[in-house]
């Protein structure tokens, strides 16, 4: 959550900064702030979108060549304009934004407050900032010294860059557990939560590592160094992000592009690691643990949100080919349950961001308690594969609407990846039976090409017969049970309609009591595997009036006799499913979204990255 941009160079800082801001702002957008130095720190900051900010500072000074900015996804007091970032110290001569929450900041402000100090804001990044300040004039160090002896006290987590009016050629950034990535130009640095802000301008990227401190000074090199001053040399990468993904490319919504991606964005995930010819899959990056995983005695899969349903697809996939047991964790359970772990435990944890909170927690505990952990994650650099043994990237490039749409299918496919690769090398699949599926995963980027093309219009009409329901239901069985999930999730957190997942047979123990006329009830029913059972649901739904929304295989007619809409979908291996399933799903929440005017690309409340508990 939140987003950090910085800039030091030759160029107009706030053009820069501004428009790095809007790339972050899927990182929250409660408010947002930018602080320049040009003779005076000049600092805006306003409550609301980017936008808020940018009618703010018209006819403002906003000139000078180093500056930082910020959105905000509230924590610590609510989203005003006075808890906005960037934060003046005491004597209003140094700034500071912040992504991370400091735990230690009411004992850290109590002392302050002792010493004289006025705080502005209830935000615990203004106690640091005030604590930075009085180390350097209590122990008249220079700021670099002064942010790394202030974090040597601070507990919590941070990513911050800090500016000193007095200086006008000098950027301190330090980071623990909430990313920071710097930019290494022509004459010039940038400093961001992600990548994207920084592409336009160099491709030449240091990630930093936590408890690392960067000083990046104009014309000279970066210096990195550890809180506990030891020098870091820079390693630098290669950023290979490709500007096109960032822009919106003529759809209305990052999220309808997203959805439209999908044929390519699981081509590339399967680009090179599925070998039809050859009739094998290859994961590159778990090579190394493949024979872990082959014998692991159980596979935990944590994860949280749409990723949790991934990992629930997985525990399907991976039964049934590989006979592995599989357990699906929410990461924030997980990490606090004290839950078994044994050295033969192999964890899969799945996140789009790499950065979630929880999953990381729970991968740091599972690691210590000696199981292997593997990452599936999309953001590459992110926290999450750095602190995993091994793993594969999902490579669906960058999601930008805070609904995961693209990341989903693609880790789906990854899973279905692992889970064939590991069932061949068992000998828990026939070859034939390999191959037969091997040749459908392939075939699925078409087909979702089609149902695309089928099915947008379809859910376009249901979404304008139902987009004033208070409630929907969403059913499914084995596979598709998670589909109803990721539906249901999709639905309520872009339409703030109240909507629920639940395995279909799982209806008469109680959801059963909300079904009348007013309900819709959207149910996956390929001709596949429990057809015959959630018909039977299907005719439990309508004897009690509520109105069947049912995802059928091409050319069903049983269920068509008796739903009141259906959304046909290709007839694909049942455990290919999900892949073409959730396509419609995502779209009726899209179509939902925009009648009731939503805003489809930033929901309230919500944050792309979940950094926080
Ligand atoms: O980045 P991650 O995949 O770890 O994020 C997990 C969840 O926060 C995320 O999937 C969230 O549920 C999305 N808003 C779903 O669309």
């Amino acid at each position: 959550m939140c987003g950090i941009v910085a800039y030091l160079g030759d160029k107009q800082a706030y053009p820069i900064l501004i428009k790095g801001l809007h790339r972050l702002e899927y990182r929250g957008y409660d408010s947002s702030g930018i602080a320049i130095i040009n003779g005076n720190l000049n600092l805006y900051k306003r409550k609301g979108k980017v936008e808020e900010l940018e009618k703010f500072v018209k006819g403002k000074d906003v000139s000078g060549t180093i500056g930082i900015a910020h959105t905000r996804w509230a924590t610590h007091g609510e989203p005003n304009d006075e808890n906005a970032h960037p934060h003046f110290s005491q004597n209003k001569e140094l700034s500071i934004i912040h992504n991370g929450i400091i735990e230690n900041y009411n004992s850290l402000k109590e002392e302050l407050i002792t010493r004289g100090h006025v705080f502005n804001s209830d935000t615990d990044t203004e106690v640091l900032i005030h604590l930075i300040e009085d180390v350097q004039e209590n122990e008249n160090l220079d700021l670099a010294e002064s942010v790394r002896v202030a974090l040597n006290q601070v507990v919590g987590a941070y990513a911050i860059v800090v500016i000193s009016k007095n200086d006008n050629n000098t950027l301190i950034a330090a980071k623990k557990g909430s990313p920071l990535v710097i930019g290494s130009g022509d004459g010039e640095f940038l400093i961001a939560s992600d990548a994207t802000p920084i592409v336009e301008y160099t491709r030449k990227v240091v990630y930093l590592e936590d408890e690392e401190m960067a000083i990046l000074e104009r014309g000279k090199e970066i210096v990195l160094k550890s809180i506990s001053n030891i020098k870091h040399t820079p390693y630098f990468q290669e950023l290979t992000m490709n500007l096109d993904v960032l822009e919106k490319g003529g759809y209305e919504h990052f999220m309808l592009k997203e959805i439209f991606e999908q044929p390519h964005s699981i081509r590339e995930s399967m680009r090179g690691r599925l070998r039809l010819g050859q009739g094998i899959i290859s994961l590159g990056g778990i090579t190394e643990y493949k024979q872990k995983l082959m014998n692991a005695k159980r596979i935990i899969m944590i994860a949280c949100g749409t990723s949790w349903h991934a990992g629930l697809v997985g525990e399907y996939l991976f039964e049934e080919l590989t006979r592995i047991p599989v357990e699906v964790e929410y990461a924030s359970e997980f990490r606090y349950r004290k839950p078994v772990i044994n050295e033969d435990d192999v964890v899969i944890a799945i996140s789009q961001s790499g950065e979630t909170a929880d999953t990381l927690a729970a991968i740091k505990m599972a690691k210590e308690k000696g199981a292997t952990i593997l990452g599936i994650c999309n953001v590459v650099g992110s926290s999450i594969p750095r602190e995993t043994h091994a793993g594969s990237y999902t490579h669906a490039g960058p999601e930008i609407g805070v609904a995961s749409t693209k990341a989903f299918t693609s880790q789906v496919t990854l899973l279905t990846m692992m889970a064939l690769m590991i069932a061949h090398d068992k000998g828990t699949i026939t070859n034939s039976r390999h191959q037969q599926i091997i040749n459908a995963l392939n075939d699925i980027p078409e087909q979702i090409e089609d149902v695309l093309k089928t099915t947008d219009a379809i859910t376009k009409d249901i979404a304008a017969k139902f987009k004033d329901s208070r409630n929907f239901l969403y059913l499914g069985r084995g596979y598709n049970f998670p589909v109803a999930l990721e539906g249901a999730l999709k639905l309520k957190e872009i339409s703030y309609i109240h909507a629920e997942g639940y395995p279909a047979a799982e209806m008469k123990h109680g959801p059963i009591a909300l079904i009348d006329e007013e309900m819709p009830v959207v149910v996956i029913a390929p001709k596949k595997g429990n057809y015959d059972k959630v018909v039977s649901n299907i005719q439990e739904v309508k004897a009690r009036k509520g109105k069947i929304i049912a995802l059928v295989s091409k050319g069903d007619t049983e269920v068509r006799a008796v739903a009141d809409y259906v959304i046909e979908i290709p007839d694909v291996e049942e455990m290919l499913v999900p892949l073409v399933a959730t396509i419609p799903l995502q779209l009726l929440s899209y179509y939902i979204a925009v009648m009731r005017n939503c805003n489809v690309d930033q929901p309230r409340n919500l944050a792309k990255s979940v950094t926080v508990e």
